[in-house]
């Protein structure tokens, strides 16, 4: 039901949708979208962002809230810590219980090794389950691995680390195949085989989905494989130090019971950070698509042991966040709405822009539009531009909607909208944080050894800006890798006596550098009181 500010611009957009349905937006150049970018992204606003004066990326350029919790206080004074009463005693240490941290443990199990999965929430309370659109993997006849590393190259800005991109779309194919044994329901034609949409940036239709609750359906079927193999699985239990040996190998964590504070020691050959991502930090103001727990704790524990970060100013601003209702501010209104054909116009009904150009440009051309140009919709909260959801039915006929996107429709009609007959109203979201810690192919982290890092957690893999898809393929790939490798070098490790003195090197060089702060870190979950 919307009101009647938006029901005028509603009727200009009714008027041109069926010349809009058949227009052929251009593309942008390159230049067209370095400008764009340059003006109207977020990543580009140079006072959102602080140099770090302390840790391995010492001068390196952070967003302002990240500083801040990278160069907070310890939640623990180590000196208090007896690290000879080990509670927890394993191989392979996983920390977070979303896609990465399952398949990783999963993994590391089938590889023998003695596993555990410590996480903050609950298993599967994580962005992966959150997650809609679906899944890259070039396994159709006119794809290959090479087209697919093309597209996620040119996407991320020719920034990805060469090796981990390759790794990416070449294990893709056999990343489906894994999931699709496992038992998750893919969205398949009556012989078979997968059906395959386009996603922003990509040349070929490679998104493999299950209706538009992809990640749920993955997350599903992990949970339930961690819990079948009686992987153990400690909830509601947060890492927050990283515990190394006198040879400063990763050797462990300190945990805290968030229920009733106790602390922990996990004693582990490897160690795993499989955290996700940073949405609740909501960089600049933003709202975010994210899940409760995303407050970039691993990139605060990775840092303060010593790991180095790699891209940690650039994140990712999802296009289609809900505009309107407030209720749903945010919330992920998936690519997929586009990749079916519903296209982006303005409040004078006007196509302003292709509606699969990558994501980055995509959100700096909303940007424009509603801030700069002034034909964005006055939500009461903000500004939105319309996403004409009915023209999907247009093209594709009647039942599409119902059939490929129901989470979408049912989201909508809580509150009175039916997408099939009226657009939405949507601007960018905080979505994905595409830097992160630095990986080398195996998915050690390139300076603390026996630190190894999967999914969100990880910077490098895509590059400057990721395409959709590659994230869900991430964390299987990445995940699944992580556990061997950690589980083959548990077994050629002997941990040394444990230490926190890294904990108390920090402090000092925070001192050092006259950093005065009353934050602790990681923040392990957002505090949204203040603002009411
Ligand atoms: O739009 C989406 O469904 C999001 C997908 C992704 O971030 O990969």
């Amino acid at each position: 039901m919307y009101p009647s500010n938006m029901m005028e611009s509603i009727k200009k957009v009714e008027a041109a949708r069926e010349a809009n349905a058949v227009l052929e937006p251009a593309r942008m150049t390159a230049e067209e979208k370095e400008n764009l970018l340059s003006t109207y992204h977020p990543d580009y606003k140079q006072d959102e962002f602080d140099i770090l004066k302390v840790g391995p990326n010492k001068g390196g350029k952070v967003p302002k809230e990240l500083a801040a919790i990278l160069q907070a206080h310890s939640r623990i004074n180590p000196s208090e810590i007896d690290l000879s009463k080990v509670d927890y005693d394993v191989d392979v240490l996983v920390i977070g219980g979303g896609g990465a941290g399952a398949s990783a443990a999963i993994e590391a199990n089938e590889a023998g090794a003695d596993v555990m999965i410590v996480t903050k929430l609950r298993i599967g309370d994580a962005n992966t389950m959150m997650a809609e659109g679906g899944i890259q993997a070039a396994d159709k006849p006119n794809d290959s691995p090479a087209i697919h590393y093309l597209d996620a190259f040119g996407g991320g800005h020719f920034a990805a680390k060469p090796e981990l991109l390759y790794r990416l779309v070449n294990e893709a194919p056999e990343a489906i195949q894994w999931l699709n044994d496992l038992g998750v329901e893919f969205d398949k034609a009556p012989d078979g085989t997968m059906i395959t949409t386009h996603g922003g940036g990509t040349s070929r239709k490679r998104m493999h989905a299950a209706k538009d609750y992809s990640g749920a359906e993955i997350m599903r079927t992990l949970r339930d494989e961690v819990l079948n193999r009686g992987i153990p699985v400690v909830d509601f239990t947060s890492a927050i130090e990283l515990i190394l040996d006198e040879n400063g190998k990763a050797a462990g964590a300190v945990l805290l019971n968030m229920e009733t504070k106790d602390i922990l020691i996990a004693r582990a050959k490897t160690v795993i950070i499989a955290t996700g991502g940073a949405g609740r930090m909501h960089y600049q103001g933003f709202p975010t698509s994210n899940h409760y727990g995303a407050t970039a704790d691993g990139l605060v524990l990775g840092y303060r042991a010593g790991a180095k970060l790699l891209y940690a100013d650039t994140l990712q601003y999802h296009p289609t966040g809900a505009a309107y209702p407030e209720q749903i501010f945010g919330a992920l209104v998936t690519e997929k709405v586009r990749s079916l054909g519903a296209k982006l116009v303005n409040r004078d009904g006007k196509v302003f822009m292709h509606p699969l150009e990558t994501r980055d440009v995509a959100a700096a051309s909303i940007i424009r539009e509603c801030n700069a140009r002034g034909e964005g919709v006055e939500t009461g909260s903000g500004l939105g531009v319309w996403l004409d959801t009915p023209m999907i039915e247009l093209k594709n006929g009647e039942g599409t909607i119902e059939k490929r996107i129901p989470a979408m429709m049912r989201m909508f009609a809580k509150y009175g909208i039916d997408i099939r007959k009226e657009p939405i109203l949507v601007y960018p979201t905080l979505h994905y944080q595409n830097g992160g810690l630095d990986i080398t192919a195996d998915g050690m982290t390139t300076n603390v050894e026996n630190l190894f890092v999967a999914g969100e957690a990880v910077g490098g893999i895509h590059g400057r800006n990721r395409l959709m898809g590659n994230s869900l393929l991430d964390i299987i790939v990445f995940g699944r890798n992580a556990g061997k490798n950690a589980a083959a070098k548990s077994k050629e490790t002997k941990v040394g006596n444990l230490s926190l003195e890294h904990v108390n090197a920090f402090a000092k060089e925070m001192e050092a550098a006259g950093i005065k702060t009353d934050m602790v870190s990681p923040k392990l979950l957002p505090d949204y009181t203040h603002k009411r």
